[in-house]
C-alpha cells in the first residue's frame, strides 16, 4: 500500500480524476489531494474528500501552516491530472505560486503529469518544450490522447482514460521498488564487471617549487568509494590527488594538479560505466609557475589565478546516456540551494551534498552524512554515518540508476 498524491489544475478534465482518486482508493492505496482556485471551478473539493477520506490541500485551506511540505514528504508518488498547459509551464519554471506548486517542488519522489488541453495549446511549441524539458529532468508523462476535446473540435489533447493514468502510476511504483529489491538482494556482487572511475582527494596548484594552493581534503570519502566498489565486484580506477592513505587497491593513479586529474580522467571516463567525483580539485591556479623559490622582497604580493578545467562539468557535457555522473557538493550554507543547481549546471545524475561547516563529520573525520539529489527531483538523507556505509549508499543508488539506464 502506497502514499498517492493527487494533484488537480483547472480543466474540463477534472471530473475523470475523481474516477482516477476512487481506481487508487479500490486497489488500496492511501490518497491525498491537493486541487487550483481553477480546479474547484469544475468539480469542488468535497467530492475529492468524500473519495480520498482526506483533507484536501487548497490554496484556501491548508490543514497545517507547512501542508506543503507535509503532503510532500508524506507522498510516495504524484500524479497531476489533468496538467494544465499554466501548470506544465510553472512547474517548468520552478514557480511556486500556489500551495499545488509549493508542494510539486518540494516532493522528493517520482511527479507524474497528464497533460490535458485544446489541440493547439497541445501542440504550441513553447508547451511542446516544457514537456519535453520536463522528461529530460525525470519528471514521467502520459501523452494526451486524440479524440472529441471539451471545446468542441476532435485533435490531440484529450487525457488519457483513469484507469490508463492509474495503471501508468502504479507501474511506476513498482517498478521503483521492484528494481530496488532485486538489486539490494544481489547486494555483495551489485556492481560485478561495472567500470568505476572514482576522484579523491586535494589538488595541488604549485606557485613555486616550495608552495602551492590547495582545498582542504583527506580523501576519505573518495577512497572508501573505491574500495567498497571494489567489494561490490567492479572494475575500479581511482584517480587520487595526494593523500596519506594506504590502500590495497591495484589501479590508483597519482596525479597533483587539477590540470593532471583532468588529463587522466579524459584516458578513463570513455570507458567508465559509473563515474563518481569525490576529489576538491582547485577551481583556480596560478597563471604560471616560478622555477624558483620566489624570495620575500616586498610588503604585498599579488599572485595572478586562472580557472582550472572544471572536470564534473566536462564529463556532464559529455556522457553517453548510459553512464551514470554522481558529483560532490562540499557547502558552508544554502546547501539545497547549490546542491540542486549544481546537479543541473553540470548534467549529473546525482549530487552527494555535504555540510562542511560541521565539526562532527566530513574532512578529516570518519563520518559523514550526505543528502543525495536525484536528477528526477527525489532526495534522500543518509544521517550521520561512517563514510563506508555512506558509500555503500552512494554506489547502490548508483547501481540502481545505472539499472534504470540499461532496461530503457
Ligand atoms: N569538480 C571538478 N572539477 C573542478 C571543480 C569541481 O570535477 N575543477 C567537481 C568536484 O569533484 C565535485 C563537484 O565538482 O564533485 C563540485 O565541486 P565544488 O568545488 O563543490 O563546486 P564547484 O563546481 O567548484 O562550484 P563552486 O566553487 O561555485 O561551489
Amino acid at each position: 500500500m502506497s502514499n498517492i498524491l493527487v494533484g488537480v489544475t483547472g480543466g474540463i478534465a477534472c471530473y475523470k480524476t475523481a474516477y482516477l482518486v476512487r481506481e487508487f482508493v479500490k486497489s488500496g492505496h492511501n490518497v491525498k489531494v491537493m486541487m487550483t482556485k481553477q480546479a474547484e471551478k469544475f468539480v469542488g473539493y468535497t467530492t475529492f474528500e468524500a473519495l480520498s477520506q482526506n483533507e484536501v490541500l487548497r490554496d484556501d485551506y491548508t490543514p497545517t501552516p507547512i501542508s506543503h511540505i507535509d503532503y510532500a514528504s508524506w507522498a510516495d508518488i504524484c500524479i497531476i491530472a489533468p496538467a494544465t498547459a499554466n501548470i506544465i509551464g510553472k512547474i517548468n519554471a520552478g514557480i511556486t505560486d500556489n500551495e499545488l506548486l509549493s508542494t510539486v517542488i518540494a516532493l522528493s519522489c517520482p511527479l507524474v503529469l497528464a497533460p490535458a488541453m485544446n489541440t493547439n495549446m497541445y501542440h504550441n511549441p513553447i508547451v511542446q518544450e516544457n514537456i519535453n524539458a520536463l522528461k529530460k529532468k525525470g519528471i514521467h508523462i502520459i501523452d494526451a490522447e486524440s479524440g472529441l476535446l471539451a471545446c468542441q473540435t476532435t485533435g490531440e489533447g484529450k487525457m488519457a482514460e483513469p484507469n490508463d493514468i492509474a495503471e501508468k502510476v502504479l507501474s511506476i511504483l513498482n517498478n521503483k521498488e521492484h528494481k530496488k529489491d532485486n538489486i539490494l538482494n544481489s547486494e555483495n556482487n551489485l556492481l560485478q564487471g561495472l567500470n568505476i572511475l572514482i576522484t579523491a582527494g586535494p589538488t595541488k596548484e604549485y606557485i613555486d617549487p616550495v608552495r602551492y594552493i590547495t582545498n582542504k581534503s583527506s580523501g576519505k570519502m573518495g577512497y572508501a568509494l573505491a574500495e567498497e566498489a571494489y567489494k561490490m565486484g567492479a572494475n575500479v580506477t581511482l584517480i587520487s590527488g595526494e593523500v596519506g592513505i594506504i590502500s590495497p587497491l591495484q589501479d590508483i593513479q597519482y596525479v597533483v594538479s587539477a590540470e593532471d586529474m583532468y588529463n587522466t580522467f579524459l584516458k578513463y571516463f570513455p570507458q567508465a560505466d559509473i563515474i563518481i567525483m569525490a576529489a576538491a580539485v582547485a577551481d583556480y591556479t596560478p597563471n604560471k609557475m616560478e622555477n624558483n623559490k620566489i624570495k620575500k622582497k616586498s610588503d604585498t604580493m599579488e599572485l595572478s589565478l586562472v580557472k582550472t578545467k572544471d572536470i564534473l562539468l566536462y564529463a556532464g557535457e559529455n556522457k553517453q546516456n548510459n553512464q551514470v555522473l554522481v558529483g560532490f557538493a562540499a557547502e558552508t550554507d544554502n546547501i539545497e540551494e547549490y546542491a540542486k543547481s549544481k546537479l543541473m549546471k553540470k548534467n549529473a545524475d546525482i549530487i552527494a551534498a555535504n555540510d562542511v561547516s560541521r565539526k562532527d563529520i566530513g574532512f578529516d573525520s570518519s563520518d559523514n552524512e550526505v543528502t543525495l539529489y536525484f536528477k528526477n527531483g527525489e532526495k534522500r538523507n543518509t544521517g550521520k554515518q561512517s563514510k563506508i556505509d555512506i558509500a555503500k549508499i552512494i554506489l547502490t543508488e548508483s547501481a540502481i540508476l545505472y539499472n534504470e539506464n540499461q532496461s530503457e
